[in-house]
């Protein structure tokens, strides 16, 4: 079908195409996910806003091309599979199970405080993805964790920001990106 939503009728030598298809659908969200993150990212390096300014607007774009390579990357995984890439904003909107980011121009601390939980939400979906095709297929296993080595060090970057001396995050707890970016502005206020 046109649509894309057909299985793959080949995959890559030595798996199913049954297998092909499910690690494809697995690809298809963490896609979705990647495409969600550079483009919040960019989203944030717009709209940061008071001290730190420049630091933070320009710690954001190598990240921002960091994860567009990523999501090239993933995108042509799934077609080698046998797959059908999704990349439409259209597709994106539809098949996302998180919300879109809710900031605007904000402070660089309280847009930090919310990429915490932005990049939370990343790692924890690509980890689990990279856990169960560990056992379906090593190559998009070693491509996820590829792309685990450099998200979590962007997160690290982030968080050093929002970190004491002594090791405590000013966003632990935090359940939502507003209530992170709350925290983070009232600990910076205090601090
Ligand atoms: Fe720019």
């Amino acid at each position: 079908m046109a649509d894309g939503t057909h299985d793959p009728t080949y995959t890559v030598p030595s798996m199913t195409a049954e297998n092909g298809a499910r690690v494809a659908d697995i690809l298809q969200d963490r896609l979705n996910s990647l495409t969600d993150l550079h483009l919040t990212l960019k989203h944030v390096h717009w709209n940061v806003v008071g001290p730190h300014f420049i630091a933070v607007h320009e710690m954001l774009d190598p990240q921002v091309d960091a994860v567009r390579l990523m999501a090239d990357d993933v995108a042509e995984r799934i077609a080698t599979l046998g797959g059908v890439p999704q990349g439409t904003p259209g597709a994106l909107v539809a098949h996302r199970t998180w919300e879109d980011y809710h900031l605007g121009r904000a402070t660089t601390i309280e847009h930090l405080g919310a990429l915490d939980e932005v990049y939370q939400g990343v790692i924890a979906a690509h980890r689990q993805a990279a856990e169960t095709t560990a056992e379906l297929d090593d190559v998009t296993n070693d491509l996820l964790i590829g792309n685990l080595r450099e998200l979590e060090q962007f997160h690290w970057f982030v968080r050093a920001h929002l970190e004491t001396a002594g090791g405590e995050l000013s966003t632990a707890g935090a359940t939502s990106e507003i209530d992170a970016a709350r925290q983070a502005r009232e600990a910076e206020r205090t601090g």
